[in-house]
């Protein structure tokens, strides 16, 4: 049930916009002003956002896969609100409940002998978490990753991020990284060394621009990396629970990671949290001399694993990754054709699941076809690694008729985008 905002909407817009620009961040109030968004979101209630004036807008952006569960999701709301009367966050003293339950819920649905998990919350953490047992597993220090690769923006995860300009004011960044392209086996092969630790790659490049791996590169970079005595880590913090049409993206190729890492929707869109889990062997290398060798204080807290052990439930009771894969293929046959409306501007369309990337031949188009969106009521996503992409990834229990309805706006705004792109191009002619 939605709630109208309780005071005047433009004078609330306004003091927001000050506070961020004077108290978080001036460039990123700027940026989402010119994104067409006017006014701050007040409720997220299943597919639909709210703003406080009371403008709907339905969310193909799903917090970057956060809301697999859309918002607000009566199970995990439940979960966590059961949990709040009984003990919120870890005394580190006890034993608890809530985080031994869900470790054995991600053994249960998670490939080959995973079986060991380490609660954190985020999924930076998580890469950071995996990048280190790697090294302590194999006692080597190398690590490669793919270009355009997206692993987080701490130091361990961001010299596994494959795009410069995230990374170059930060240097020096850890030693032993190398990248090489997205989806080209021999790369690896020609990398990768006795001194290699790990080889981290996603099963779908997200921010890189939703670049999926072509069918058998997950399941040869595995053949690769065992013979080597190197570790493979699968990043699925954005891929876990459903998004690609399988409960894990690796599940796609058959591939048994050493190391999954995930997070986003493990939260069920109420709480953050996030994972890396390791087979019994690595977890030995890790904790076996020392059980505090790596710790959180927030990471595995009540109230995160009652939402994740209620996210998983609904996942599976709601048939989540079938109906991901379903809808998905819906989802890009409807992208196709709107494709073969704008041959020109419009590159590629591709995707997994539901997650889709609409690659235009000019980011102007694409920047200008998110705000279009955004004024039309439809929130996609704009890719971090590859601003030609818009990302489209709707809350996995999206129905189809709203699905349909968010594939009408979209091509409703890439007409009126494409349009102005021209228009301004004739201007200038
Ligand atoms: C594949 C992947 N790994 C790691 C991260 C970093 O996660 P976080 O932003 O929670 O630190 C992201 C974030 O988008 C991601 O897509």
């Amino acid at each position: 049930m939605k709630t109208p905002y309780p005071g005047d909407p433009d004078e609330i817009s306004d003091l927001t916009f000050e506070r961020y620009r004077d108290y978080i961040n001036p460039g990123a109030a700027a940026l989402l002003k010119f994104g067409g968004l006017e006014y701050p979101d007040w409720q997220g209630d299943g597919c639909i956002v709210t703003d406080v004036a009371g403008n709907e807008f339905i969310d193909c952006v799903a917090g970057y896969g956060v809301f697999s569960l859309g918002h607000r999701h009566p199970e995990v709301i439940g979960a966590v609100k059961r949990q709040l009367d009984l003990i919120t966050l870890k005394t580190h003293y006890f034993l608890s409940i809530e985080l031994g339950k869900l470790g054995e819920e991600l053994a249960r649905i998670s490939p080959g002998r995973l079986q060991y998990s380490f609660l954190c919350n985020s999924g930076t953490e998580a890469v950071e978490g995996a990048l280190k047992a790697a090294r302590i597993h194999t006692r080597r220090k190398k690590v490669i990753s793919t270009l355009n690769g997206f692993h987080g923006k701490t130091f361990g995860s961001l010299s596994a991020s494959g795009r410069d300009v995230y990374k170059k004011d930060f240097e020096p960044l850890l030693e032993g990284f190398s990248s090489v392209p997205f989806g080209d086996v021999s790369a690896i092969e020609r990398t990768l060394d006795d001194q290699t630790a790990a080889v981290i790659v996603e099963v779908v490049q997200g921010e890189g621009g939703v670049n999926v791996a072509p069918k058998g590169y997950l399941a040869a970079v595995r053949g690769i990396t065992r013979q080597a005595g190197a570790l493979l880590i699968v990043d699925e913090v954005r891929t876990a629970l459903g998004r690609t049409g399988r409960m894990f993206g690796c599940e796609h190729d058959g591939v048994e990671p050493d190391l999954l890492t995930m997070a986003k929707a493990l939260g069920g869109g109420v709480m953050p949290v996030a994972a890396f889990m390791g087979t019994p062997e690595i977890w030995e290398s890790l904790f076996g001399t020392n059980p505090y060798l790596h710790s959180t204080t927030f990471g595995g807290n009540p109230l995160a694993c009652a939402a994740a052990v209620a996210a998983i439930e609904t996942t599976e009771k709601l048939n989540l990754p079938k109906r991901s894969a379903e809808l998905g293929q819906h989802m890009l046959e409807r992208l196709k054709s709107l494709q073969a409306t704008h041959p020109e501007q419009i590159r590629d369309v591709r995707g997994l699941g539901l997650l889709a990337g609409v690659e235009f031949t000019s980011d102007d188009a694409a920047k200008l076809a998110i705000a279009a969106c955004a004024r039309n009521g439809l929130l996609v996503a704009y890719s971090l690694n590859n601003p030609l992409v818009i990302r489209i990834e709707p809350p996995l229990i999206m129905d189809r008729e709203l699905l349909d309805k968010a594939m009408d706006v979209f091509g409703q705004s890439v007409d009126e985008a494409l349009s102005l792109v021209s228009g301004m191009a004739g201007a200038q002619a």
